[in-house]
Formats: structure tokens, sequence, C-alpha cells
């Protein structure tokens, strides 16, 4: 990327963090800039990230590599038909906006190369886990400039297939708010049992980040590293039974489904 020119169109809260992990990946200022209606949000990330912004996206776009599309789905196809007279056909356009497929892109901006990602929410906190997808005009060092750019924010993974975009968004998009939920269920559940709420929300918070890391740094699966801390009669078993009685990797397998087949749904109303 040492000599790669990104504009990002939108300077919303997901190009601010964006920008912020190339920053402290080592690229310069003069190669990151942004636009937004917004004069507020263009001072504030002006003054955050010393970058050049602009409330004129077409000008934003003049002599970049690679244009970041970080708008609400709703807007981009708005924003999509305002690029399109100035869009060169080498810059690489990277769409972080969820449901919006590459085909509606495409015929909204005309034939762009175009790489589609589906970040998460840590990427705030650039712990973030981003599913990518390539169209096939994607050149390799294009790919390689998609992945050097959500990986500021986090890990990026390459997908075969443009549809398991609406798995990743059931897994890993939607995915922080299944944890907040066991965070808060724990933390009631600690409290019935009589800790105090602080107390109880500190342990359930530190159990899920402990787990997590323990899960990354491992090199045997969730399933073994379980099996390792149940001991057979013990306190764990008694909870893991519970659960399993109450069918919950059938309910989990039920959320992800609704979840992926709500992407779909919205995928084909934002296309239109
Ligand atoms: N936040 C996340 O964790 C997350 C996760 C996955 C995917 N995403 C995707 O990332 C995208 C951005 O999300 P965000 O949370 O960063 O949203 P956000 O904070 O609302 O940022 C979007 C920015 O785009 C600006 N904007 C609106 N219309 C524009 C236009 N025509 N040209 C240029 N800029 C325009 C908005 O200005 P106004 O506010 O004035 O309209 C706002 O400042 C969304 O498509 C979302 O689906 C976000």
């Amino acid at each position: 990327m040492s000599n790669t020119r990104i504009a990002f169109i939108g300077a919303g809260n997901m190009a601010a963090s964006l920008i912020g992990g190339l920053r402290a990946k080592g690229l310069e200022v003069q190669q990151i800039r942004a636009s937004d209606p917004g004069a507020d949000t263009r001072a504030r990330v002006s003054a955050e990230h010393g970058i050049e912004t602009f409330a004129d996206n077409a000008q934003a776009i003049e002599g970049v590599d690679v244009v970041v599309l970080a708008v609400k789905p709703q807007a981009m196809k708005a924003v999509c038909e305002s690029l399109r007279p100035s869009l060169k056909p080498h810059q690489l356009v990277v769409s972080i906006a969820a449901g919006i497929t590459c085909a509606s892109m495409n015929a909204w901006l005309g034939a762009q190369p175009i790489v589609r990602c589906m970040p998460n929410t840590p990427a705030l906190l650039r712990k973030g886990v981003s599913g990518l997808y390539a169209t096939s005009e994607v050149t390799a060092a294009q790919r390689d400039q998609a992945q050097e750019l959500l990986s500021a924010v986090g890990i990026a993974l390459w997908l075969e297939q443009e549809q398991q975009l609406d798995a990743v968004t059931a897994v890993s998009g939607s995915g922080p708010a299944y944890f907040f939920l066991l965070i808060e269920s724990m933390t009631a559940a600690g409290v019935k049992l009589g800790l105090p709420r602080d107390v109880a929300e500190q342990l359930a918070e530190q159990t899920a980040l402990g787990a997590a890391q323990m899960a990354v740094a491992s090199d045997v699966d969730a399933a073994e590293l379980r099996r390792r801390v149940t001991s057979p009669g013990g306190t764990t078993q008694a909870a893991i039974e519970s659960f399993q009685a109450g069918g919950f990797e059938a309910l989990v397998e039920k959320a992800l489904g609704a979840a992926a087949h709500r992407s779909a749904e919205m995928a084909e109303q934002l296309g239109k």
C-alpha cells in the first residue's frame, strides 16, 4: 500500500476506523482522502487524522487507486450513480455497505472492479473480522489492496461465492449482538444467584474475552476446549446439559438461518 491512494465516500464510524487503522499501519495522510455531506463530520475526520476532506464525492476520487464506499446501504444507489461519470476503469471500488450486491453496484456504476466486504462492529476497536468477495475484473494486486485495507481493522477472509456473504452476515456481521445477549443473560443469572450487578457483569464480560482469546490462541477447536474444561459430573457439565436439553445448538442454527435469510431478503429490496 506504500503508493496506494484511497478515497472514502462517507466519513462516518466505519470510514474513521479504517482511516485510523491505515494511518497506524503507516499510510501517509496524503494517501487518504474522504468525502461527506456533513461539515461537522468532515471537520472531525480531518482534525483527527489530518487528511483532506471534500463535500463533493467526484472531487474526492480524482487520481485515487481505491474508492471505498462507506455510506449506509440506502444511500448507495445515489452515491454510485453520482460517481459513475468520474470513475476511471482501473479504479477499484470497495464496498462495505451491507446487503448491496455486486450486480446492483455494476448496474449503478458501470463495469468496474468491485470488492464487496462484510465487516463487523469490533472493527471500531481494530478487532473486527470481515468477509471479502471480489468480482472477476479485480486484479491480484487489487485483491491485495482490499486485503490490506480491511486488515487494518482486524482480520479479512476471502470467499469464493458472493452469496456466502449472507452467511458471513449471520455469523460475524450480526454476531457481536449474540455475544452481548449471552453476556446480558449471564449477568442477569449471576444477579439472581446473589451477585452484585457490577460484579456479575465483569465476571461475564471478562469470561467472554478470556474464552475468545483461548479459542483464538489454541490449536484445537472449541468443542475440544469445551471437553477439556468439562469434568464428568461437575458444575460445567451440569450447565452444558441444561443448555443442550433446552435445544441450544438447534436454536443457534435457527437464529443464524433467520439472519442469513433476512440478509438475502434485504439485498433483494435494496438492490432495486
Ligand atoms: N458500523 C458497523 O459496525 C458496520 C458493520 C458492517 C457494515 N457496515 C456498513 O458500513 C457502512 C457505513 O456504516 P457506518 O456505521 O460508518 O455509518 P455512518 O456512521 O452513518 O457513516 C456514513 C456516512 O456517510 C455519509 N453520507 C450520507 N450520504 C452520503 C453521500 N451521498 N455521499 C457521501 N457520504 C454520505 C453520512 O452522512 P449523514 O450522516 O449526514 O447522512 C455519514 O457521515 C454502512 O453501509 C454499513 O452497512 C457498518
